[in-house]
């Protein structure tokens, strides 16, 4: 049974709107992306990391990546992020009872200990899991326009985050259905087979880089970790 982190790296990061993806701009010196795989490559127990490309990407190339015989690069990307990894999923060769897990590549961010936690609560798990984090701020639901037509208990009401941590053959059999808006994650496809995944806690350190805003952020959680 080996771990494999799967990396969705195949977006273009229309919010961000930077003239490149997302995952090629410059964070404390080097790719964002660089920042997610040295994240992976620092836990041992994962066996390969699993970089997922879009199939024109002409950025990966332009850059220095860390000589790592545990990461490969497939560039097998598609359309949305469940394509680009049910794509990936299906020709890294994993044996159906080997861990996966997928981490976005905009998340650049991830804790070492929330990395250890997912896998130290997962790894005799039945399902498999995610991280996630509590949400914090009060909810209104809107009446279809800017009025608030309900406030909505937040108990119970948890954020998705990635890694999300599922067995290789529960995964492919969870993407290879139909792959609606409404599979946003891989959470959500496993749940669509009557399975509950497990809530790890996260961190809200793990943010997804996703607007210009998130930028200084992400620079500033970095900085703060190098002391
Ligand atoms: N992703 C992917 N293939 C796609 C779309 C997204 O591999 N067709 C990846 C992204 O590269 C990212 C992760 O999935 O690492 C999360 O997606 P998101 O934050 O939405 O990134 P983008 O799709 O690039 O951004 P946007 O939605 O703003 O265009
Ligand atoms: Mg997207």
């Amino acid at each position: 049974m080996s771990r494999i982190a799967l990396v969705p790296a195949a977006g273009g990061g229309s919010r961000m709107g930077a003239g490149r993806p997302k995952q090629y701009l410059e964070l404390a010196g080097r790719p964002l992306l660089a920042h997610t795989l040295a994240r992976l490559l620092a836990e041992p127990r994962l066996d390969r990391i699993v970089l997922v490309l879009a199939a024109d990407d002409g950025w990966f190339d332009t850059f220095a990546w860390p000589e790592d015989r545990r990461l490969a690069v497939l560039r097998v990307g598609g359309p949305s992020r469940a394509e680009s990894v049910r794509n990936g999923l299906a020709v890294l060769a994993a044996d159906a009872g080997d861990w996966v897990l997928v981490h976005d590549a905009a998340r650049c961010c991830l804790p070492a200990a929330a990395l250890a936690r997912l896998i130290d609560t997962l790894d005799d798990d039945e399902v498999g899991g995610l991280l996630a984090v509590p949400v914090a701020d009060t909810l209104k639901r809107a009446d279809g326009g800017l009025r608030v037509a309900a406030t909505v208990a937040r108990d119970g009401l948890w954020q998705a985050q990635t890694p999300q941590m599922f067995r290789a053959g529960l995964l492919a059999r969870a993407l290879g259905g139909e792959l609606d808006a409404g599979v946003t994650d891989e959470a959500s496809a496993v749940e669509r087979l009557g399975l509950s995944p497990r809530l790890v806690e996260g961190d809200t350190m793990n943010l997804k880089v996703t607007w210009p805003h998130d930028l200084p952020l992400a620079r500033a959680i970095l900085a703060a970790e190098r002391g």
